[in-house]
């Protein structure tokens, strides 16, 4: 059989992503694609590649936690993504095998899903160097350390002839460090072809993929190997170990990159910022910060160490002080939060506001100018501009059953250990004594008291 030539089909490639084995080795009630780098699953990150490396077509071959995995694909959201079922783990061929219904494109490209730092650049390298006239084309690199990789095995000529597994190799094969990616291109034939001819006569008992490298070798088609650089690129991630040590590297890179863009590091190994985020120039982020999900620092924003921001924007010149948390929520510009604030989900701070230490919001709107300075919890709450809230002001916003609603008018001054039984509004320019619980509305410019009157028993201690 003729098979069509590798560079006359590439334009249109179909990426077929291994994502249903079990992943054992991690030792997870999770599928392993699913566990993440710098807050991305294994399995985003090489539908990502894929996308940005020119891909259009992918196929997930889901499994193992097939539910989970599909809910992934469905919040990531790429588009041209589908997805073909294992019914049962044999190996990585058969895997590959369930796809092929779903292959609709010549030429596919078939990859795991677990090789976290595989990037746009490594695919157009191996895609560009598809040329000659080979049916078959696979990634290989020289690994410092190749155990649990196949290994690539040459003839004297320096031909490829086979991939062998780890636990199928001899003592000498097992010296080799030329190892298997695991990233094959080929023609939709010749895939068809040499998957049916696989069977499981191997250490494993399983239908390895691998196989169709000798495959190809043996019926006299030349395979190419291409080795690519830098072996952390392509390596895989089997265990936790892996995993720890391929986000290390992730971390340090996204860590340059914004020191690149102009952020100060305190300490760049202690920094930890998921994959996505954006921090403005000048901006100083301390040891120990972690900023998550889709995050967004404007120009000249500190951040202190040990505060956690996820989801959240914060304008420029905001300073958010050391062991704060933040999480979906906005902050405007030249505010200061913390040390020590809970900022909780929809919780929207204006310009020039503080939020001292031990203040907890929760979907809340502080306007420009608002005052929190200390103790306090403002939750469904509003508060108009230039507002000050004394300390320990609470907002009894919660009945056992319901949420109620606080409104605290513009310039009003909420003296400190007030309880603010909701619903109930605080009017423009009011003032509440200290200690007071507010059960009523308290009109524009009043003096709300709701506490009861001091009395002095002169003499009573007889000491
Ligand atoms: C595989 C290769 C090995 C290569 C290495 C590169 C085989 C037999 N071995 O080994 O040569 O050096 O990748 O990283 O292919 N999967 C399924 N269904 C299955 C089994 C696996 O979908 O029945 C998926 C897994 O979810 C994973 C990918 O295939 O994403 C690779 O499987 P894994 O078990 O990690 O293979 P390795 O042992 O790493
Ligand atoms: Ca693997």
């Amino acid at each position: 059989m003729a098979y069509q030539r590798l560079d006359h089909l590439i334009m249109k490639i179909q990426a077929i992503v291994l994502a249903a084995g079990m992943g054992t080795r991690m030792k997870s009630y999770l599928p392993k694609v699913l566990h993440r780098v710098c807050g991305q699953s294994l399995v985003e990150r090489t539908i990502r590649a894929l996308k940005e490396s020119g891909v259009a077509k992918t196929t997930v071959v889901v499994g193992s936690g097939r539910e989970q995995v599909e809910l992934e694909l469905s919040r990531i959201g790429i588009g041209g993504v589908d997805t073909a079922v294992q019914e049962s783990q044999n190996g990585t061929g058969d895997a590959a095998k369930s796809a092929l219904p779903n292959l609709t494109e010549e030429t596919a490209v078939i990859l795991p899903g677990d090789i976290p730092l595989l990037s746009a650049d490594v695919l157009k390298t191996a895609i560009a160097s598809i040329k000659t006239e080979v049916p078959l084309l696979f990634v290989s690199f020289k690994a410092e350390n190749p155990k649990g990789f196949g290994r690539v095995i040459r003839d004297n000529n320096g031909s490829v002839v086979a991939i062998c597994e780890e636990k199928d190799c001899n003592d000498e094969q097992r010296k080799i460090d030329e190892v298997n990616a695991g990233i094959y291109f080929c023609s939709k034939s010749f895939l068809e072809e040499s998957l049916s001819s696989l069977n499981t006569d191997n250490a494993q008992g399983e239908y390895y993929l691998t196989d169709i490298v000798s495959y190809a070798c043996e019926k006299g088609l030349a395979v190419e190997a291409i080795c690519v650089e830098p072996a952390i690129a392509l390596q895989g991630a089997n265990s936790r170990k892996d995993l720890s040590a391929l986000e290390i590297v992730r971390r340090s890179q996204i860590a340059e990159m914004l020191m690149d863009n102009g952020v100060t590091l305190e300490d760049p190994s202690q920094t930890y910022v998921d994959e996505g985020v954006k921090v403005g120039k000048d901006s100083w982020l301390g040891a120990g910060t972690r900023l998550k999900g889709s995050t967004i620092l404007a120009d000249n924003v500190v951040v202190e160490g040990n505060s956690i921001i996820e989801n959240c924007t914060i304008g420029s010149g905001s300073h958010i002080k050391i062991s704060s948390s933040l999480e979906d929520s906005e902050v405007g510009e030249n505010t200061a939060i913390g040390p020590c604030a809970h900022l909780r989900p929809g919780s929207k701070i204006g310009n020039n506001c503080k939020v001292g230490n031990f203040v907890e919001t929760k979907k809340s709107v502080l306007h420009d100018g608002v005052k929190a300075g200390h103790l306090s919890y403002l939750g469904d709450a509003e508060i108009f501009p230039e507002a000050n809230i004394g300390a320990g002001t609470i907002t009894c916003n919660y009945d056992g059953t319901n949420k109620h609603k606080t409104q605290i008018g513009k310039k009003a001054f909420i003296g400190s250990n007030t309880c603010l039984v909701a619903p109930v509004e605080v009017g423009d320019k009011a003032y509440i004594g200290a200690g007071s619980t507010i059960t009523k509305k308290v009109p524009d410019r009043a003096l709300g008291l709701g506490r009861s009157r001091q009395t002095n028993k002169e003499g009573w201690n007889k000491d």
